[in-house]
């Protein structure tokens, strides 16, 4: 009898020994609201709803399979709709991401966040954080509260990116619908459908099959630690304005960018960012002004090729939104346009 307990506490105590030699990855999620924490009054609402309307302990506690793949913590950044993020929150949000992966003690990030700016601030996550450790962005295009919510598995498959050592050094990745995509890449591509996330030119990182990431390939373009930037001493990004090109587009814009002190212009242009004859004016008063312009293209997809005939600066394949992103970030270092064009090649 005496034998057999101490048979049994010898196994115990090696299965102990064994469980804390497979610990868990820690990994903290920051909740920024979006359609994720979004709640409707039925089940069968998947519109008109209100964002960013559950904390992020509701959301880690309706996961309970989080606790198999990870130990999880969370905290609240924000809890609004992405529409209204701002250049100040973003900053917050890199500040924090930046001081969590410092610590020896967190593996990796996962942020919640509203779907219609998430091509935005991952890649403003991509330029600026100092780390290569995981950095997952994750949403949803249906609330919690409706039938066959998308958020639940979403966060699951993030945590679980997150979590995988073959993760690290790949920039910051969008998981949404089985799919890892690039921050550098990825956009929305549709309203209101649940495969909306595509890089239509560059396709995904690698997928989730099984509750197991599968990485199929990586990002040539700079990000996180071989960035140039570092925004963790900045207090506030300068201010740069998109301006759409159409048939008629007025001069007018760009003279309201001039008087609200803009420090760039993104131009998001027609085709292969080409420029009307009133865009063209508006433009060249503006880098008289001393705004930085640079053309991008309307079109969703391609790259916008030099043309020394041509006013600003290109886009190269970036979207006028993360445009946006890099131009912000590159004006906190530098204003030399043979530079920035370096960067928009580059990043
Ligand atoms: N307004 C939206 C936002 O937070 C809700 C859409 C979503 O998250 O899917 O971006």
């Amino acid at each position: 009898m005496k034998y057999k307990a101490l048979v049994a506490t010898l196994l115990l105590t090696l299965s102990a020994g064994a469980f804390s030699a497979t610990k868990l990855p820690h990994i903290v999620i920051l909740a920024t609201g979006g359609t994720i924490a979004g709640s409707a009054a039925s089940s069968t609402q998947t519109t008109g709803y209100k964002a960013g309307a559950l904390g992020v302990d509701t959301l880690i506690n309706a996961v309970p399979a989080l606790k198999q793949v990870a130990n999880v913590t969370g905290e609240q950044v924000a809890n609004i709709g992405s529409e209204n993020m701002t250049s100040d929150v973003i900053l917050k949000l890199s500040d924090r991401v930046n001081q969590l992966l410092a610590q020896d003690d967190v593996d990796g990030v996962v942020i919640t966040h509203g779907t219609d700016t998430l091509d935005e601030t991952p890649y403003f996550l991509n330029l600026t954080v100092k780390s290569n450790k995981p950095v997952v962005f994750t949403a949803s295009m249906r609330p919690a509260t409706a039938i066959s919510a998308d958020g639940p598995m979403n966060l699951l498959e993030a945590v679980t990116v997150a979590a995988d050592p073959d993760a690290k050094g790949r920039g910051v990745m969008v998981v949404l619908n089985d799919r890892i995509g690039a921050a550098r890449f990825v956009t929305k591509t549709n309203a209101t459908t649940l495969d909306t996330f595509k890089a239509p030119e560059e396709g995904y990182l690698g997928v989730i099959v099984g509750g197991k990431p599968e990485f199929e390939t990586r990002v040539e373009k700079i990000h996180t630690l071989r960035s140039v930037f570092d925004v963790r001493q900045v207090k506030t990004l300068p201010q740069v304005v998109i301006i759409y090109g159409y048939q008629d587009d007025p001069e007018y814009m760009y003279d309201a960018a001039i008087a609200h002190h803009a420090a760039g212009i993104i131009y998001a242009g027609t085709g292969a960012g080409s420029v009307s004859v009133r865009s063209a004016a508006g433009i060249e008063k503006a880098e008289k002004a001393g705004i930085v312009v640079v053309r991008a293209s309307r079109t969703g997809s391609g790259v916008v090729p030099v043309d020394s005939q041509q006013p600003g600066l290109v886009s190269d394949s970036l979207n006028p939104a993360k445009a946006r992103i890099l131009l912000m970030t590159a004006l906190t270092q530098t204003k030399n346009p043979e530079l920035i064009q370096q960067y928009f090649h580059t990043y």
